[in-house]
């Protein structure tokens, strides 16, 4: 039975990780939580401020590719289980450039798997449906979908994912692969979609739609991503995968439109700029497999937690301001 008692999560400072950090200090058994981060431009040591109080809480910056790291952190804090979460895990950033992305999510993850097999410690690797490609209406992602990347950052997810499961197969690895839809929360870096969207809209200024926005992406609120993934790594089966989604199909351009209308701006501030190359129509999540393998599902409404998350973003743009 895995536990939740040391454990080391890389990615800590990044959006997702900075969140598992608040989930896994409130977890029962934890004794020790050591966070791995190399604080690239997407990672902020700041977003581990309050939970760095804690006494079982450490913090190493260093890079997930570096195995003597790893390995030394693995047996100095016996640990009992690694969640993966360290990643370049920008799609744009991927169409001028893939050596980061190669170097962090592919090497980074097949280090990491090795380094796990070699002292026997269960790895929880987050993952994406981006792996899936696109889907149509009325079908879902399912776990068996073939992968179908259709971007450097999904092509390298895929192949990390690839080289978890290759492991699990070879060497009958403890490896647990959660893939998740888009995440909406605090924290997050303001390139991505969202707080870009708000950040236009908070300064009046234009709020940029690829193409017609018409792209449906699934909403998850990022609390629920985070007790998916303690939950799959607690109760998952080595070498299996579960998707987790929000059940939350939005356009781009719906997203676009919602901002506005939280933070009282006119929607003629949204201007439609040349689309994304690969940039896929829709992703839906079919998280059943979760529901009945995990007894895991969303717990957060959009129509009730969206504003929130708006509101957080807008306030912290403000004080910024202030400051
Ligand atoms: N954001 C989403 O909606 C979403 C959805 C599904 C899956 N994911 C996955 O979740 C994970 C976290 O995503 P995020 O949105 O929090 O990303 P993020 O960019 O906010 O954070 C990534 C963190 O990883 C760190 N990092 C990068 N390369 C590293 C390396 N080589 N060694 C150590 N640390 C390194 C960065 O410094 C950063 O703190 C990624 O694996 C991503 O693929 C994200």
């Amino acid at each position: 039975m895995r536990q939740l008692r040391s454990i080391l999560l890389t990615g800590g400072a990044g959006f997702i990780g900075s969140t598992l950090v608040r989930h896994l200090l409130r977890a029962e058994g934890l004794e020790r939580l050591i966070v791995l981060d190399k604080l690239t431009y997407a990672g902020n040591r700041g977003n581990l401020i309050g939970p760095d109080q804690d006494p079982r809480f450490g913090f190493v910056e260093g890079d997930i590719v570096d195995r003597e790291l790893t390995a030394s952190l693995l047996h100095e804090h016996r640990i009992t289980g690694v969640f993966n979460l360290a990643a370049e895990s920008h799609v744009e950033r991927s169409l001028d450039s893939t050596s980061t992305f190669l170097h962090s999510n592919v090497i980074g993850t097949s280090h990491l798997v090795e380094t796990c097999r070699a002292a026997a410690v269960p790895l929880l690797q987050c993952s994406t449906d981006e792996v899936y490609g696109s889907v149509s209406p009325p079908e879902r992602f399912v776990e068996i979908r073939p992968l179908n990347p259709t971007t450097p950052y999904a092509a390298s997810k895929a192949a990390a994912d690839f080289f978890c499961l290759a492991a699990t197969r070879c060497h009958e690895q403890d490896i647990v692969i959660t893939r998740s839809s888009n995440n909406y929360g605090p924290r997050q870096h303001t390139e991505k979609l969202i707080p870009s969207l708000v950040h236009a809209a908070f300064h009046d200024q234009p709020v940029p739609i690829h193409g017609d926005g018409m792209q449906i992406r699934d909403w998850m609120h990022v609390d629920d991503h985070c007790r998916g993934m303690i939950t799959a790594f607690l109760r998952g089966h080595a070498g299996a995968v579960y998707l987790l989604g929000g059940q939350c199909e939005r356009t781009n351009l719906g997203i676009a439109r919602s901002v506005l209308e939280i933070l009282a701006k006119p929607s003629s501030l949204i201007t439609h700029v040349a689309d994304r190359p690969g940039n896929d129509r829709r992703y839906a999540v079919d998280f059943s497999k979760a529901v009945a393998g995990l007894s895991w599902r969303p717990q957060h409404r959009f129509r009730a937690s969206f504003p929130l998350v708006v509101r957080e973003i807008a306030a912290n743009l403000h004080r910024q301001g202030a400051a």
